[in-house]
């Protein structure tokens, strides 16, 4: 998974690559490049991050360019499998992302035909494909040059004497903005928010011309399309850091918000949302990756509680090559990007099992959108930091909102309903009062100072948060970190217990509240330092407990977002005092649009 971008209009060519790029590292920091079309093609490239980059830099001169940020799939990290790739002829250069599947026995092909490599990478296949099809046109070549190639891809290809950019798409993000006498293509609107708010979606299958003066939308028989463009509403502030020292934080601070905006389109008409199949509900699967997932998991808590119907969680990566299974009338997948390869690929194969499939995504437009049969957003905003955090909130509000929708449809409860919307409303205050905490996390970080494992359990609908916290702790910290059921604990994990590992345990007011004392005091007893989260006004804590996290008394039913912002805030702490890229943590990116 990788970022690309591409300019055409008058403003200064690297200033506005570098800039788009630098939006986009969260998709990819192990090496960049750009190029500039000048009469000829100037191609520079770096292995490491941005900044590496424009270090490198002379002052550019051109209308038109293109540029990449990669997080390698196809050879390691290295300048030599940086983009943008040039053709032999220095005529074309070529940014992707994605993954050519048969590059293999491409290369063969080309370097029978006598074409010569420099570069690990799939994409070096395809510039040389293009090259060997150009016969003056560039838009022409790319298209024939697809038909040969098997795999997923966003690309943008220029060439050295014209002011156009090829663009296509299959499978992976592409955006098109539309300015005045200038245009953009990116990976994600973010890259391009400060300069215009107007985009085009390039669906798959499809490719465009942009040049300084338009854009050309063509569908995959290659007719031209018109597309008006939409409106993106999120502001440039939003995609910025706002004078926090992170993304991450600024993000988790902005959670309130997210709940709020998420709520709002949804609460009043709960009941009547047109996002669940007509047909007898008597059974449903929720399919995602990481976070999601841990969302997901809660979500089932949730819905099994409000309504009854029996939940069943799934990897996405599992369920998309699992044999077929009973026919399951209802398929939710939740993917805050909306373009996780996985997620994307799951909710394929529940449509093909004849399931009625329903996305919860952050990201208008993006793949899932289009593919599911029914979309639920969430409304976090921009969400930068590789860790997710307000969108993963803002999946539980969402999660939170179907339970309702289907507790109406299965007549169950409409008490609870009108419980769990009034709960709901005061949801952005509770979590503005945990925020406002923030301190105490960033004590209680203090009992992670020496661990190198740790555990996170809790029980029932806060098993899953904790698998949330075990995963936001590990991601950051680089500590090692284990979320567990703490019914589990006795079953093998208590033999990793002792001093030097800290256990976490959520013991928040439901009725497994009596068995996880019992499991936290077993632990005490092995002598693990022992940091209980516990709602306002606990004692129990006092006499068991090294450190306590104190939260606002809510909703049970609602205490996974409080707590889950919480473990959040303590990830961020330790993160933060162990001097780590907390916002780009080593090997990860934040869209995961490979397999
Ligand atoms: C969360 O902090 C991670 N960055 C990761 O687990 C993420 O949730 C996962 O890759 C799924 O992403 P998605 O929600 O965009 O599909």
């Amino acid at each position: 998974m990788c970022g690309i971008v591409g300019y055409a209009g008058s403003r200064n060519i690297s200033e506005v690559l570098l800039q788009s790029l630098k939006r986009l590292e969260y998709r990819g920091y192990d090496s960049a490049g750009i190029a500039v079309v000048n009469g000829s093609l100037e191609v520079f490239k770096e292995k490491g991050d941005i900044d590496s980059l424009e270090r490198k830099l002379p002052p550019l001169n051109g209308n038109v360019g293109i540029g990449h940020t990669r997080w390698a799939t196809c050879g390691p990290p290295s300048r030599e499998n940086a983009h943008p790739f040039v053709s032999q002829d220095n005529n074309i250069a070529l940014v992707h992302n994605g993954i050519i599947e048969n590059h293999i026995q491409l290369r063969r092909d080309l370097e029978k035909e006598g074409y010569s490599f420099t570069s690990e990478t799939d994409t070096e296949v395809l510039v040389h494909l293009i090259s060997k099809y150009y016969d003056g046109d560039l838009h022409k070549a790319v298209r024939r040059a697809l038909r040969d190639v098997r795999g997923t891809y966003a690309i943008a290809a220029v060439e050295a004497h014209s002011e156009q950019i090829v663009v296509a798409r299959n499978e992976n993000p592409l955006v098109l903005g539309i300015g005045v006498s200038e245009n953009f293509v990116a990976s994600d609107v973010t890259a391009m928010l400060e300069y215009t708010s107007d985009v085009v979606y390039l669906l798959d299958g499809e490719t465009a011309i942009v040049s300084p003066t338009g854009v050309s939308v063509y569908g995959p028989d290659g007719n031209v399309i018109y597309r008006p463009p939409s409106k993106v509403d999120w502001s440039v502030e939003e995609a910025r850091k706002g004078g926090f020292e992170h993304y991450m934080l600024k993000e988790i601070f902005e959670q309130p918000h997210a709940i709020s905006e998420t709520l709002v389109g949804y609460l009043g008409e709960m009941e009547e949302l047109n996002i669940i199949p007509h047909s007898k509900l008597d059974s449903m699967k929720i399919l995602a990756c990481g976070t999601s997932y841990n969302a997901g998991m809660v979500g089932k808590y949730i819905i099994e509680e409000l309504t009854g119907i029996p939940v069943q969680v799934e990897l996405a990566s599992e369920y998309r090559y699992s044999k077929r299974t009973n026919h399951c009338p209802l398929v939710v997948l939740i993917s805050q990007s909306g373009e996780t390869a996985d997620t994307l690929a799951a909710c394929k194969e529940a449509k093909s099992r004849g399931s009625f499939t329903l996305a919860i995504t952050n990201v208008v437009g993006s793949s899932i959108t289009r593919e599911a049969d029914a979309v639920l957003m969430t409304h976090a905003g921009p969400e930068i930091s590789v860790a997710a955090t307000k969108t993963y909130t803002a999946q539980l509000v969402a999660m939170y909102i179907l339970a309702g929708r289907l507790a109406h449809t299965t007549g169950h409860n409409s008490e609870e309903i009108r419980r769990l919307k009034a709960s709901l409303r005061t949801l952005p205050l509770k979590v503005s009062e945990v925020l406002d905490r923030a301190a105490d996390f960033k004590k209680a970080s203090q009992i992670f100072r020496d661990a190198r494992s740790v555990f996170f359990i809790g029980r029932n609908r806060n098993y899953p948060t904790m698998l949330e916290g075990a995963l936001k702790m590990k991601e950051i910290s680089y500590i090692h970190a284990e979320g567990y059921a703490a019914g589990e604990l006795k079953h093998g994990p208590l033999a990793l217990l002792d001093e030097s590992t800290p256990l976490v345990a959520a013991c928040l007011p439901d009725h497994t509240y009596d068995k996880m004392l019992t499991n936290v005091s077993e632990v005490a007893a092995r002598g693990s330092p022992v940091l209980m989260i516990v709602e306002d006004g606990n004692t129990d804590c006092e006499t068991i407990a090294d450190y306590v996290i104190r939260l606002p008394a809510v909703d049970p039913l609602l205490s996974p977002v409080t707590l889950g912002v919480a473990l959040q805030l303590l990830a961020y702490y330790v993160a933060k005092e162990k001097g780590l890229p907390i916002d780009k943590p080593r090997n990860l990116a934040k869209s995961v649009t490979v397999e």
